[in-house]
């Protein structure tokens, strides 16, 4: 690959929160998943378990998630609130919140709206398939959810390359239990996040906002 062509994947990768309903032709599907299995990780350990799930085993699934929110029901196997979150984290956390429903258009005080916009996390976006990456419990797990990290980049760039685009959610997250029922999956295989992923819907309003990033000063500090 060139220089250029790394740059263009890079830049034009963003998180794409609408899709087409047309499925991803499985060599191309084949093609993504090679390129994301080069990932590296700790000791060449692979740690990441990763389940595809299409057409009607979607539908199932989104269904069984959509009635635990309904019901109130959610279980994470690893802790995540923006409230642990301080200072500037916390801030982008909220700039982004901001800035995507501004881009879709629902104003900060309309609760039920939001909410609306939020479940569409467990309907996938309207993507035909979702990867939802599990993992094997080990130690304090830092080192395997960090190579998990190194495989979902490696993933929705590689989809970016194709042409095709994801969005990781944390959200689906919160239906572990759920989704490792309907999948027939080993309790001790543990789910950080899966990525929702297909063809980008780009006449849709939340696709066309991009969020700002900060200043590499701001991140990387130079010693020497
Ligand atoms: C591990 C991970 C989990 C995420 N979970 C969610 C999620 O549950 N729902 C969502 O809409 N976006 C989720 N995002 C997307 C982030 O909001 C997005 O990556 C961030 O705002 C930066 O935007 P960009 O991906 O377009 O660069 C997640 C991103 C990551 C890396």
């Amino acid at each position: 690959m060139s220089e250029l062509l790394f740059r263009d994947v890079v830049r034009n990768r963003h998180s794409v929160r609408s899709f087409l309903p047309d499925p991803v032709p499985a060599d191309v599907l084949r093609e993504v998943l090679q390129d994301a299995q080069l990932a590296p990780s700790n000791c060449n350990t692979q740690p990441w378990q990763v389940h595809i799930v299409s057409g009607e085993k979607r539908d199932a699934l989104s269904k069984a998630i959509l009635a635990d929110d309904e019901a109130g029901r959610y279980k994470l196997d690893f802790s995540f609130d923006l409230a642990d979150f301080d200072g500037v984290y916390r801030q982008r956390a909220r700039d982004q919140g901001a800035a995507y429903y501004q881009a879709i258009g629902i104003a900060r005080e309309a609760k039920e709206e939001r909410q609306t916009a939020t479940r569409l996390n467990l309907s996938f976006f309207g993507a035909p398939h979702v990867a939802l990456l599990f993992m094997p419990e080990v130690g304090d797990n830092v080192r395997v959810a960090g190579d998990l990290g190194m495989y979902a980049q490696t993933f929705l760039l590689a989809l970016t390359a194709h042409g095709l685009g994801g969005i990781p959610q944390t959200m689906l997250g919160m239906y572990a239990d759920t989704i490792r029922e309907v999948l027939d999956i080993d309790p001790s295989s543990k789910m950080p996040f899966g990525i929702s992923f297909g063809y980008p819907d780009m006449n849709h309003a939340a696709n066309t906002y991009r969020i700002g990033k900060a200043a590499i000063e701001e991140s990387v500090t130079f010693h020497g």
